[in-house]
Protein backbone atom coordinates (compact mmCIF):
# COMPACT_ATOMS: atom_id res chain seq x y z
CA UNK A 1 0.00 0.00 0.00
CA UNK A 2 1.54 3.73 -0.94
CA UNK A 3 0.33 7.05 -0.14
CA UNK A 4 2.26 9.39 -2.77
CA UNK A 5 1.58 13.47 -1.87
CA UNK A 6 3.14 15.26 -4.63
CA UNK A 7 4.63 17.50 -3.01
CA UNK A 8 0.95 19.04 -1.48
CA UNK A 9 0.42 17.16 1.62
CA UNK A 10 -3.00 16.00 3.34
CA UNK A 11 -2.01 16.22 6.98
CA UNK A 12 0.96 16.80 9.14
CA UNK A 13 2.50 15.81 12.79
CA UNK A 14 1.40 19.10 15.12
CA UNK A 15 2.13 17.75 18.57
CA UNK A 16 4.13 14.53 19.67
CA UNK A 17 4.41 12.69 23.08
CA UNK A 18 6.19 10.30 25.14
CA UNK A 19 6.12 8.20 28.19
CA UNK A 20 8.63 5.45 29.41
CA UNK A 21 8.51 4.09 32.95
CA UNK A 22 10.76 5.12 35.60
CA UNK A 23 12.21 1.78 36.72
CA UNK A 24 15.28 0.65 34.78
CA UNK A 25 16.35 -2.80 34.20
CA UNK A 26 19.84 -2.51 33.08
CA UNK A 27 22.34 -5.39 31.72
CA UNK A 28 24.13 -5.96 34.83
CA UNK A 29 20.20 -6.61 36.70
CA UNK A 30 20.09 -9.03 33.38
CA UNK A 31 22.93 -10.89 34.29
CA UNK A 32 21.49 -11.87 37.56
CA UNK A 33 18.83 -13.51 36.11
CA UNK A 34 19.76 -15.51 33.04
CA UNK A 35 23.25 -16.74 31.33
CA UNK A 36 24.40 -13.58 29.15
CA UNK A 37 26.16 -10.73 29.79
CA UNK A 38 26.51 -6.57 28.89
CA UNK A 39 28.99 -7.42 27.03
CA UNK A 40 27.08 -10.05 24.68
CA UNK A 41 23.91 -7.27 24.78
CA UNK A 42 25.81 -4.37 23.96
CA UNK A 43 27.69 -5.81 21.27
CA UNK A 44 24.73 -7.92 19.83
CA UNK A 45 22.30 -5.27 20.09
CA UNK A 46 22.96 -2.06 21.34
CA UNK A 47 20.90 -2.16 24.37
CA UNK A 48 22.31 -1.07 28.14
CA UNK A 49 19.00 -0.39 29.64
CA UNK A 50 15.61 -0.62 28.89
CA UNK A 51 11.85 1.15 31.06
CA UNK A 52 9.88 -1.35 32.86
CA UNK A 53 6.38 -1.07 34.16
CA UNK A 54 5.83 -2.29 37.63
CA UNK A 55 3.69 -5.58 37.00
CA UNK A 56 -0.06 -5.40 36.24
CA UNK A 57 0.91 -1.26 34.57
CA UNK A 58 -1.66 -1.07 31.59
CA UNK A 59 -0.87 -0.20 28.49
CA UNK A 60 -3.36 2.54 28.61
CA UNK A 61 -1.41 4.15 31.58
CA UNK A 62 1.27 4.79 29.46
CA UNK A 63 -0.65 5.74 26.48
CA UNK A 64 -2.39 8.56 28.31
CA UNK A 65 0.66 10.95 29.44
CA UNK A 66 2.55 10.60 26.08
CA UNK A 67 -0.85 11.54 24.43
CA UNK A 68 -1.33 14.26 26.56
CA UNK A 69 1.65 15.58 26.05
CA UNK A 70 1.12 15.27 21.84
CA UNK A 71 -2.05 16.98 22.25
CA UNK A 72 -0.37 19.94 24.51
CA UNK A 73 2.29 20.52 22.13
CA UNK A 74 -0.76 20.77 19.00
CA UNK A 75 -2.81 23.01 21.33
CA UNK A 76 -5.72 20.41 20.91
CA UNK A 77 -8.44 20.12 23.46
CA UNK A 78 -10.24 16.10 24.33
CA UNK A 79 -13.31 17.34 22.52
CA UNK A 80 -11.27 18.54 19.67
CA UNK A 81 -10.34 14.88 18.64
CA UNK A 82 -12.57 13.01 15.93
CA UNK A 83 -10.21 9.55 16.30
CA UNK A 84 -8.23 7.75 18.15
CA UNK A 85 -5.75 5.58 16.42
CA UNK A 86 -3.83 3.12 19.12
CA UNK A 87 -0.88 0.42 18.02
CA UNK A 88 -0.32 -1.84 20.22
CA UNK A 89 0.57 -5.95 20.82
CA UNK A 90 -0.03 -5.43 24.68
CA UNK A 91 -3.80 -4.04 25.22
CA UNK A 92 -5.01 -3.59 28.47
CA UNK A 93 -7.58 -6.52 27.29
CA UNK A 94 -7.97 -8.91 24.31
CA UNK A 95 -11.09 -6.70 23.82
CA UNK A 96 -12.17 -3.60 24.45
CA UNK A 97 -9.74 -2.14 22.65
CA UNK A 98 -6.67 0.11 24.15
CA UNK A 99 -7.52 2.89 22.45
CA UNK A 100 -11.30 2.85 24.07
CA UNK A 101 -9.51 3.09 27.48
CA UNK A 102 -7.54 6.28 26.02
CA UNK A 103 -10.46 7.94 24.80
CA UNK A 104 -12.10 7.86 28.05
CA UNK A 105 -9.25 8.82 29.89
CA UNK A 106 -8.32 11.64 27.97
CA UNK A 107 -12.31 12.63 27.99
CA UNK A 108 -12.40 12.44 23.98
CA UNK A 109 -16.05 12.05 23.74
CA UNK A 110 -16.16 13.17 20.11
CA UNK A 111 -13.37 10.51 19.19
CA UNK A 112 -14.29 6.92 17.38
CA UNK A 113 -11.00 4.55 18.62
CA UNK A 114 -9.62 1.41 17.62
CA UNK A 115 -6.52 -0.39 17.86
CA UNK A 116 -4.42 -1.72 15.04
CA UNK A 117 -2.25 -5.01 15.11
CA UNK A 118 0.70 -4.87 12.84
CA UNK A 119 3.67 -5.66 15.41
CA UNK A 120 6.62 -3.30 15.48
CA UNK A 121 5.59 -1.44 12.08
CA UNK A 122 2.02 -0.53 13.85
CA UNK A 123 2.38 2.72 14.62
CA UNK A 124 3.80 3.50 11.02
CA UNK A 125 0.58 2.26 9.93
CA UNK A 126 -1.81 4.02 11.97
CA UNK A 127 0.10 7.15 10.79
CA UNK A 128 -0.70 6.40 7.02
CA UNK A 129 -4.57 5.51 8.26
CA UNK A 130 -4.62 8.60 9.84
CA UNK A 131 -3.66 10.28 7.02
CA UNK A 132 -5.76 8.84 4.95
CA UNK A 133 -8.62 9.97 7.32
CA UNK A 134 -8.05 13.39 6.92
CA UNK A 135 -7.53 13.23 3.34
CA UNK A 136 -10.74 11.39 2.42
CA UNK A 137 -12.44 14.16 4.68
CA UNK A 138 -13.52 12.23 7.55
CA UNK A 139 -11.63 13.37 10.23
CA UNK A 140 -9.90 16.78 11.36
CA UNK A 141 -7.99 15.74 14.01
CA UNK A 142 -6.61 12.29 14.83
CA UNK A 143 -4.42 10.94 17.90
CA UNK A 144 -2.43 8.09 16.99
CA UNK A 145 -0.34 5.86 19.92
CA UNK A 146 2.08 3.38 19.36
CA UNK A 147 2.68 1.80 23.32
CA UNK A 148 3.66 -1.85 24.50
CA UNK A 149 4.27 -3.25 27.98
CA UNK A 150 6.05 -5.78 26.34
CA UNK A 151 7.32 -7.44 29.89
CA UNK A 152 3.97 -8.62 30.53
CA UNK A 153 5.07 -11.14 27.47
CA UNK A 154 7.99 -11.86 28.20
CA UNK A 155 9.61 -15.28 29.27
CA UNK A 156 12.26 -14.44 31.74
CA UNK A 157 14.06 -17.68 31.41
CA UNK A 158 15.06 -17.23 27.24
CA UNK A 159 17.76 -15.28 27.23
CA UNK A 160 17.30 -14.84 23.82
CA UNK A 161 14.47 -12.78 23.59
CA UNK A 162 14.00 -11.34 27.47
CA UNK A 163 17.04 -9.12 26.96
CA UNK A 164 15.76 -7.17 23.73
CA UNK A 165 12.10 -5.72 25.14
CA UNK A 166 11.07 -2.62 26.92
CA UNK A 167 7.91 -0.64 27.79
CA UNK A 168 6.93 2.90 26.93
CA UNK A 169 4.40 4.93 24.69
CA UNK A 170 4.93 7.75 22.11
CA UNK A 171 1.65 9.36 20.37
CA UNK A 172 1.20 12.33 17.69
CA UNK A 173 -1.67 14.52 16.89
CA UNK A 174 -2.27 14.71 13.00
CA UNK A 175 -4.06 17.40 11.48
CA UNK A 176 -4.38 19.02 7.95
CA UNK A 177 -1.34 20.18 6.45
CA UNK A 178 -2.01 23.76 5.26
CA UNK A 179 1.17 24.38 3.17
CA UNK A 180 3.78 21.92 1.81
CA UNK A 181 4.91 20.80 5.33
CA UNK A 182 3.42 16.90 6.77
CA UNK A 183 3.44 13.09 5.46
CA UNK A 184 4.35 13.48 2.03
CA UNK A 185 4.98 9.75 1.21
CA UNK A 186 4.48 6.56 3.27
CA UNK A 187 4.62 2.71 2.39
CA UNK A 188 3.11 -0.65 3.88
CA UNK A 189 4.20 -3.67 3.53
CA UNK A 190 3.37 -7.36 5.11
CA UNK A 191 4.06 -10.84 4.13
CA UNK A 192 1.96 -13.63 6.58
CA UNK A 193 3.59 -16.54 5.19
CA UNK A 194 6.61 -15.75 7.67
CA UNK A 195 4.53 -15.37 10.80
CA UNK A 196 6.33 -18.70 12.31
CA UNK A 197 9.64 -16.58 12.81
CA UNK A 198 8.10 -14.44 15.37
CA UNK A 199 4.99 -14.08 17.16
CA UNK A 200 2.94 -14.77 20.65
CA UNK A 201 0.71 -17.68 20.41
CA UNK A 202 -1.08 -18.35 23.69
CA UNK A 203 -4.16 -16.00 24.47
CA UNK A 204 -5.88 -16.31 20.68
CA UNK A 205 -8.64 -18.94 19.37
CA UNK A 206 -5.69 -21.20 18.85
CA UNK A 207 -4.48 -21.20 22.27
CA UNK A 208 -7.15 -19.73 24.45
CA UNK A 209 -6.20 -18.95 27.66
CA UNK A 210 -8.89 -20.93 29.64
CA UNK A 211 -6.68 -24.46 28.12
CA UNK A 212 -4.71 -25.26 30.97
CA UNK A 213 -2.94 -27.56 28.98
CA UNK A 214 -1.30 -24.85 26.92
CA UNK A 215 2.24 -23.72 28.41
CA UNK A 216 2.85 -20.31 29.76
CA UNK A 217 6.00 -20.43 27.56
CA UNK A 218 3.21 -20.12 24.88
CA UNK A 219 1.85 -17.03 26.32
CA UNK A 220 5.20 -15.21 25.23
CA UNK A 221 7.39 -13.93 22.55
CA UNK A 222 8.66 -16.53 21.13
CA UNK A 223 11.28 -15.46 18.06
CA UNK A 224 14.39 -16.70 15.90
CA UNK A 225 16.12 -13.88 16.03
CA UNK A 226 18.59 -14.37 13.32
CA UNK A 227 16.26 -15.37 10.27
CA UNK A 228 14.19 -11.82 11.45
CA UNK A 229 17.59 -10.25 11.50
CA UNK A 230 18.35 -10.72 7.57
CA UNK A 231 14.67 -10.08 6.76
CA UNK A 232 14.60 -7.09 8.59
CA UNK A 233 17.56 -5.58 7.33
CA UNK A 234 16.33 -6.23 3.63
CA UNK A 235 12.91 -5.01 4.06
CA UNK A 236 13.53 -1.46 6.39
CA UNK A 237 16.53 -0.56 3.21
CA UNK A 238 14.13 -1.56 0.71
CA UNK A 239 10.79 -0.25 2.34
CA UNK A 240 12.80 3.27 3.00
CA UNK A 241 14.01 3.68 -0.54
CA UNK A 242 10.38 2.54 -1.49
CA UNK A 243 9.11 5.88 0.42
CA UNK A 244 11.40 8.37 -0.32
CA UNK A 245 11.25 7.55 -4.42
CA UNK A 246 7.35 8.31 -3.71
CA UNK A 247 8.25 11.12 -1.87
CA UNK A 248 10.72 12.58 -4.43
CA UNK A 249 13.18 13.04 -1.76
CA UNK A 250 16.58 12.45 -2.87
CA UNK A 251 18.94 10.44 0.14
CA UNK A 252 20.94 13.25 0.74
CA UNK A 253 18.15 15.72 1.56
CA UNK A 254 17.51 13.36 4.65
CA UNK A 255 18.05 15.25 7.95
CA UNK A 256 16.99 12.36 10.31
CA UNK A 257 16.35 9.33 9.86
CA UNK A 258 14.11 6.97 12.59
CA UNK A 259 14.78 3.45 12.12
CA UNK A 260 12.84 0.54 14.24
CA UNK A 261 15.07 0.20 17.46
CA UNK A 262 15.27 -3.35 17.78
CA UNK A 263 19.25 -3.47 17.06
CA UNK A 264 21.59 -1.04 16.58
CA UNK A 265 23.08 -3.23 14.02
CA UNK A 266 20.08 -3.11 12.02
CA UNK A 267 19.70 0.48 12.38
CA UNK A 268 23.20 0.78 11.18
CA UNK A 269 22.51 -1.69 7.85
CA UNK A 270 19.45 0.74 7.86
CA UNK A 271 21.86 3.95 7.27
CA UNK A 272 24.40 2.44 5.60
CA UNK A 273 21.64 1.33 2.58
CA UNK A 274 20.56 5.15 2.35
CA UNK A 275 23.88 6.57 2.75
CA UNK A 276 22.70 8.48 5.95
CA UNK A 277 25.86 9.72 8.08
CA UNK A 278 25.84 8.38 11.38
CA UNK A 279 25.20 11.99 13.18
CA UNK A 280 21.61 11.98 10.84
CA UNK A 281 20.63 8.38 12.60
CA UNK A 282 18.49 9.29 15.71
CA UNK A 283 19.44 6.29 18.37
CA UNK A 284 17.53 5.89 21.49
CA UNK A 285 17.98 1.58 21.75
CA UNK A 286 20.55 1.91 24.20
CA UNK A 287 18.50 3.59 26.92
CA UNK A 288 14.88 1.88 26.45
CA UNK A 289 15.69 -1.40 24.18
CA UNK A 290 12.95 -2.60 21.41
CA UNK A 291 9.55 -1.02 22.59
CA UNK A 292 7.94 -2.26 19.32
CA UNK A 293 5.40 -0.28 18.77
CA UNK A 294 6.45 2.77 20.85
CA UNK A 295 10.01 2.65 19.02
CA UNK A 296 9.55 4.91 16.20
CA UNK A 297 7.16 7.37 18.46
CA UNK A 298 9.37 7.69 21.48
CA UNK A 299 12.28 8.38 19.26
CA UNK A 300 11.03 11.25 17.56
CA UNK A 301 9.04 12.49 20.43
CA UNK A 302 12.72 12.03 22.57
CA UNK A 303 14.37 14.12 19.21
CA UNK A 304 11.35 16.85 19.30
CA UNK A 305 12.50 17.48 22.81
CA UNK A 306 15.99 17.66 22.20
CA UNK A 307 15.33 20.55 19.12
CA UNK A 308 17.13 17.81 16.79
CA UNK A 309 13.58 17.98 14.86
CA UNK A 310 12.92 21.84 13.90
CA UNK A 311 10.84 23.03 11.16
CA UNK A 312 11.55 22.35 7.63
CA UNK A 313 13.18 19.10 8.67
CA UNK A 314 13.08 15.92 6.69
CA UNK A 315 12.62 12.95 8.62
CA UNK A 316 12.36 9.37 7.19
CA UNK A 317 10.92 6.63 9.23
CA UNK A 318 11.04 3.04 8.57
CA UNK A 319 9.60 0.51 10.81
CA UNK A 320 9.76 -3.67 10.86
CA UNK A 321 8.19 -6.26 13.06
CA UNK A 322 5.96 -9.51 13.62
CA UNK A 323 4.28 -11.37 10.38
CA UNK A 324 5.76 -9.76 8.87
CA UNK A 325 4.79 -6.45 8.85
CA UNK A 326 6.90 -3.28 7.72
CA UNK A 327 6.29 0.73 6.85
CA UNK A 328 7.73 3.39 6.14
CA UNK A 329 7.28 7.43 6.00
CA UNK A 330 8.86 10.41 4.83
CA UNK A 331 7.80 13.56 6.47
CA UNK A 332 8.25 17.52 6.48
CA UNK A 333 8.05 18.92 9.33
N1 LIG B 1 23.30 -13.75 26.00
C1 LIG B 1 24.30 -14.57 25.60
N2 LIG B 1 24.21 -15.38 24.54
C2 LIG B 1 23.05 -15.38 23.86
C3 LIG B 1 21.97 -14.56 24.23
C4 LIG B 1 22.14 -13.73 25.35
N3 LIG B 1 21.16 -12.88 25.77
N4 LIG B 1 20.96 -14.77 23.35
C5 LIG B 1 21.38 -15.68 22.46
N5 LIG B 1 22.66 -16.06 22.77
C6 LIG B 1 23.50 -17.02 22.08
C7 LIG B 1 22.72 -18.06 21.30
O1 LIG B 1 22.30 -19.12 22.13
C8 LIG B 1 23.74 -18.48 20.27
O2 LIG B 1 24.63 -19.38 20.89
P1 LIG B 1 25.22 -20.64 20.06
O3 LIG B 1 26.01 -20.04 18.94
O4 LIG B 1 26.06 -21.33 21.08
O5 LIG B 1 24.03 -21.41 19.60
C9 LIG B 1 24.53 -17.20 19.98
O6 LIG B 1 24.27 -16.32 21.10
C10 LIG B 1 24.13 -16.51 18.71
O7 LIG B 1 22.70 -16.40 18.66
P2 LIG B 1 21.98 -15.65 17.48
O8 LIG B 1 20.49 -15.71 17.71
O9 LIG B 1 22.49 -16.17 16.17
O10 LIG B 1 22.51 -14.15 17.70
P3 LIG B 1 22.33 -12.89 16.82
O11 LIG B 1 23.64 -12.28 16.53
O12 LIG B 1 21.39 -13.13 15.65
O13 LIG B 1 21.59 -11.87 17.81
C11 LIG B 1 19.37 -11.00 18.18
C12 LIG B 1 20.31 -12.20 18.34
C13 LIG B 1 19.91 -9.88 19.01
C14 LIG B 1 17.99 -11.42 18.68
C15 LIG B 1 19.30 -10.58 16.69
O14 LIG B 1 19.12 -11.71 15.89
C16 LIG B 1 18.16 -9.61 16.40
O15 LIG B 1 18.19 -8.47 16.82
N6 LIG B 1 17.19 -10.04 15.60
C17 LIG B 1 16.14 -9.14 15.07
C18 LIG B 1 15.15 -8.69 16.09
C19 LIG B 1 14.11 -7.86 15.42
O16 LIG B 1 14.37 -7.07 14.53
N7 LIG B 1 12.85 -8.06 15.75
C20 LIG B 1 11.81 -7.39 14.95
C21 LIG B 1 10.91 -6.64 15.70
S1 LIG B 1 10.45 -7.34 17.26
C22 LIG B 1 8.70 -7.43 17.26
O17 LIG B 1 8.05 -7.43 16.26
C23 LIG B 1 8.02 -7.57 18.63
Amino acid sequence: MKMKSNGKPASRIAGMGWFAPDKILTNTDLERMVDTSDEWITTRTGIKRRHIVEPGTRASELATPAARSAMDEAGVNPEDIDMILVATVTGDYKFPSTAIFLQANLGAKNAVAMDISAACAGYLYTLHFADMMIRSGQAKTVLVVGVEVLTSMINWKDRSTCVLFGDAAGAAVVVPSADNRGILASYLGTDGSLADLLNCPGGGSAYPAMNREIPMEDFTIHMKGNEVFKHAVKKMGDAAVIALDLAGIEKNDIDLLFAHQANMRIIDATAKRLKVPQKKVFKNIQEYGNTSTASIPLAMGEARQKGLITDDSVVVCVAFGGGFTWASSVIRF
